[in-house]
């Protein structure tokens, strides 16, 4: 997960985007770069393998590395192994390298996403006389931007981007703009910061926060020319397009851990606020109101089908839904991985409702998924986090969840309100297509509303009964999650969880389906965390969870 920050201003570039790289370490990288422009000479590119922390000891905190326009990244590895030579930026055009590492060059790129057609253009310009010297997709761009370029940048970019396939957040300099540099995105997400006499890029609005709050959001293939005076955006038919800034409501202490040792427990703690708060925002005088996602009473009675498209935990989210929505308003419901969805051609009924479900409102495969519904005219619905986010701004209604910035790549807060915002869904649309009674109704906002507390009970009282827990099978090398209905849907996420944090194999099985083969891997020893929240199949899973005992699990 690549990070990137652009500056040019009038304060020295390197510790700003030392700084902005060091808000996006939580995402996870293996090496890092800068490269920086002093106004005459060609662009001076460092890199360090491992920690930001090298980079930062290389460059004297960034003050050797004069000059007041630059780029950075940080770089989580697709192609080709963590090494200095694979970091970004990459390079292009005439170079000097020098003994210490420290390279100067006429084209400097850095990148996030994947270019799909990679090796059909490396071969191309190898053919063409470019040297690679690393083993990443990125260079490729760079080495394309130099063979294109004829004078003029935007020229030069629109030319690049007609040729590369893929998703791409894009930074250039380029020799003959010593103050200034452009940047594209496609499928990857990237702002614009603007600021006093200084104006950004980043691929996550935190690593420039502390400088302004005021961003523009690009839309796939948009152009933007950076200088410290102006920011200028295109559309690759080289003609200006007015943007609509943005403000973004946090502030930077949301992005900062706040005593806590992790963002990840910070968020854990911050659920009771985000589950309040989002239910808050449509529960109104005793009853949901979706007048602001956009929902009239007469379109959710003409529902015919929904389909719940997503990534991870967001998926799970849709797992879960499944079953309250088609309990409580008897319409069929389908759930997808959007990286399926996508490239499937699925059957969509005209009358129906794609919801995508995303913290981020950037994932590449459910944004895809979004537009493929789209582009069927079906009827699209985002569940969202950040205001503003691609698929929140394409989605034709949006539900925003409010569980604030999400730091943690491990997603714990935005998961529980997006359940929310499902729930609340079901519940309308049950009322709604009466299929529950008011008083039903009623009961279920009452309990919806006790969550809050609940949460807060679990994540207070039982802290020291889930250390001891946790600290007992540490060790386990295989866990495995089971549940019925709803409960197997959290399983999911259980499972997720396990594997992304702990590093432990972990599965989820629909606690019946255990039977059907898998049991055979339950030996002694072997964790089963059961779930059986749902009173009508209480007994059928505590007789799977009592199979899996007898096999010598620990239950
Ligand atoms: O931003 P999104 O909700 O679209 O992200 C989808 C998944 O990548 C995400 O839920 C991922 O599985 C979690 N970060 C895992 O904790």
């Amino acid at each position: 997960m690549c990070g990137i920050v652009g500056f040019t201003g009038n304060h020295q570039a390197a510790p700003i985007l030392l700084d902005g790289l060091s808000k996006l370490e939580y995402r996870g990288y293996d090496s890092a770069g800068l490269a920086v422009r002093d106004g005459e000479h060609l662009a001076q590119v460092v890199k360090a393998k491992g920690r930001l922390s090298n980079l930062s000891e290389k460059t004297d905190s960034g003050k050797a590395l004069k000059g007041n326009c630059g780029i950075g990244h940080t770089r989580w590895a697709t192609h080709g192994e963590p090494s200095q030579i694979n970091a970004h930026p990459h390079v292009s055009g005439n170079c000097e390298r020098s003994g210490s590492g420290t390279v100067e060059s006429e084209v400097v790129g850095v990148h996030n996403g994947i270019i799909e057609n990679y090796i059909s253009l490396k071969k191309k310009l190898e053919s063409k006389g470019f040297e690679f010297i690393s083993e990443t997709d990125t260079e490729v761009i760079a080495h394309l931007f130099e063979y294109y370029y004829k004078g003029d940048i935007m020229d030069t970019m629109i030319k690049v981007i007609n040729r590369v396939e893929g998703s791409y957040a894009l930074g250039v300099l380029c020799v003959d703009y010593p103050d200034q540099f452009i940047a594209v995105r496609k499928a990857s997400p990237m702002i614009v910061g603007l600021g006093d006499e200084e104006n950004f890029i980043a691929s996550d609005v935190t690593a420039i926060l502390k400088h302004t709050r005021d961003i523009y959001y690009l839309e796939d293939n948009e152009i933007v020319v950076l200088k410290k005076d102006s920011v200028k955006v295109y559309n690759t038919d080289k003609e200006e397009v007015k943007k609509e800034k943005f403000t973004v409501d946090w502030d930077v202490s949301a992005a900062e851990k706040g005593g806590y040792e992790h963002f990840m427990m910070k968020e854990i703690h911050e659920q009771p606020k985000a589950v309040s708060d989002t239910l808050n925002s449509v529960v109104k005088d005793g009853a949901i109101d979706l007048s602001e996602v956009g929902l009239s009473e007469e379109e959710i009675k003409e529902i015919s089908q929904i389909y719940i498209v997503a990534c991870g935990s967001a998926y799970h989210v849709g797992m879960a839904a499944q079953y309250v929505i088609e309990d409580l308003t008897r319409i069929p419901v389908r759930v997808e991985l959007a990286s399926e969805f996508r490239y499937r051609n699925p059957i969509l009924d005209p009358e129906g409702l794609v919801v995508i479900v995303s913290q981020s409102g950037e994932t590449a495969d459910s944004l895809a998924a979004l537009r493929e519904a789209k582009q069927r005219g079906i009827r699209t619905l985002g569940i969202v986090n950040v205001v503003g986010s691609s698929i929140a701004r394409e989605a034709d209604n949006v539900f925003y969840t409010l569980a604030g910035p999400e730091i943690s790549v491990a997603t714990t807060k935005a998961y529980s309100t997006q359940l929310i915002a499902s729930y609340a869904l079901a519940v309308q649309f049950g009322k709604v297509r009466e299929q529950i009674t008011e008083e039903k109704y009623q009961e279920l906002i009452a309990e919806l509303k006790t969550l809050p507390d609940k949460i807060t009970k679990i994540i207070e009282d039982d802290k020291e009964r889930i250390q001891w827990f946790a600290a007992k099978q540490a060790n386990a090398r295989d866990a495995f999650f089971i549940g019925r209905g709803i409960d197997y849907a959290i399983s999911m996420e259980g499972s997720l969880k396990m594997k992304e944090i702990s590093y432990i194999h972990s599965e989820a099985y629909a606690a019946g389906e255990l039977k059907h083969g898998t049991i055979s891997l339950i030996e002694d020893g072997i964790l089963v965390v059961g779930v059986a929240t749902q009173a009508a199949l209480f007994e059928k899973t505590i007789s799977n969870m009592v199979e899996v005992k007898s096999r010598g699990a620990y239950l």
